[in-house]
């Protein structure tokens, strides 16, 4: 029985946490769900976005499953990601039949430092305009290429590729990329190289096929797994995974779609692809599996899908549809 925060939170989130809820009902794993408020909906009410309470609900459990916030976001998820530390983003580019992926047979992942880099949020006027700090410490890079490269042994993947800048970011890229190959030393049956991230950006078009873990700094990271995402069919499509010491976020890359909510349209794939994140995270690989393929089946066949996908099916009815699959094993 695994102990899991469920926080739903707004738009479509409510409605796509429902549907994968009731596909994670049809595998042989126990969860003790415990749900937990937060986002616009709940600061309207209680003046307040994120409670201390839905913190400790997420720190006091194995996982959380998170759908989206609406204008809060800043003040949530990014929040969360702060004071659980959860310092690796980890983001697949996977092409699913049935969808507009640009290659219909792409799978890498994007593993992306969560924590510092261009993000540490220390920024600053100046007369002449305005500074922002990058900072890249030796811990946060030994700790997010050391994940990259257990990540990689542990799902049988063999390559890891550092990305980074650092002929011009020559002292904080330098060290980015030296961290890298010397935690590679630990890891001697992975094959490992590094490129500039302005070539990456062109090889994710011509020839992403190279690619197999990419592990990178925060800026690069975040605007490669978009890239990434539009390689394989968009945002209903993308789950993504926030991983630190002690717990893990996982949550659809979209946000609470205002323009979806309340018309069971959603696409519900992004939302139960992060709990199949979930389930490898806690190491139930053959649940995991059976959700990914069942899911695989219903994109296939693409009948009983969601109008994104070129269907009329409700985001529940697809979620019901991805369920049978299941069941009738
Ligand atoms: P969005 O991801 O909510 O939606 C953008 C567009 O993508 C939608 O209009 C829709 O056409 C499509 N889309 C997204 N998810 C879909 C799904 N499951 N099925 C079918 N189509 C889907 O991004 P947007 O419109 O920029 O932001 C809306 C709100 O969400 C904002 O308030 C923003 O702050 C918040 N947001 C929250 C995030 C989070 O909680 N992690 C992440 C991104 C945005
Ligand atoms: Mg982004």
């Amino acid at each position: 029985m695994y102990k899991i925060a469920v926080i739903p939170g707004d738009g479509i989130g409510k409605e796509v946490m429902e549907a994968a809820l009731h596909v994670l009902e049809a595998i042989n794993v126990e969860f003790d769900y415990t749900f937990a408020d937060a986002g616009d909906e709940y600061e309207e009410i209680s003046g307040i976005a994120l409670p201390q309470e839905t913190i400790d609900v997420v720190k006091n459990s194995e996982a959380c499953l998170f759908g989206a916030a609406g204008e809060s976001a800043a003040d949530v998820i990014v929040k969360l990601r702060q004071e659980l530390e959860l310092y690796v983003n980890l983001r697949p580019v996977k092409s699913y039949p049935g969808t507009k992926s640009i290659y219909n047979d792409l799978d890498f992942v994007i593993v992306r430092e969560n924590t510092e880099g261009m993000y540490i949020g220390i920024e600053e006027e100046t007369e002449e305009g305005a500074t922002a700090l990058r900072v890249i410490t030796k811990k946060a890079s030994e700790r997010i290429c050391k994940f990259a490269f257990e990540y990689a042994e542990k799902t049988g993947r063999s390559k890891v590729t550092a990305v980074h800048k650092a002929n011009v970011l020559k002292k904080t890229d330098g060290l980015f990329r030296d961290t890298f190959y010397k935690v590679a030393e630990e890891f001697s049956d992975i094959e490992t190289d590094d490129r500039y991230v302005d070539a990456t950006a062109m090889f994710f078009i011509t020839n992403p096929h190279m690619f197999d873990v990419i592990v990178t700094t925060n800026l690069f990271g975040d605007i490669l797994s978009d890239e990434g995402a539009g390689l394989v069919g968009g945002l209903g499509l993308i789950p993504s995974a926030n991983i630190g010491e002690k717990t893990g976020i996982f949550e659809p890359v979209h946000g609470s779609a205002p323009r979806h909510a309340g018309k069971n349209t959603a696409n519900p794939s992004a939302m139960i692809l992060s709990a199949v994140l979930m389930l490898d995270y806690l190491e139930e690989h053959d649940a995991a599996r059976t959700i990914e393929n069942a899911l695989i089946e219903v994109l296939s066949e693409n009948k009983v899908v969601t109008q994104d996908l070129g269907g009329k099916a409700s985001t529940m009815e697809m979620a019901a549809e991805i369920r049978n699959k299941i069941e009738n094993k």
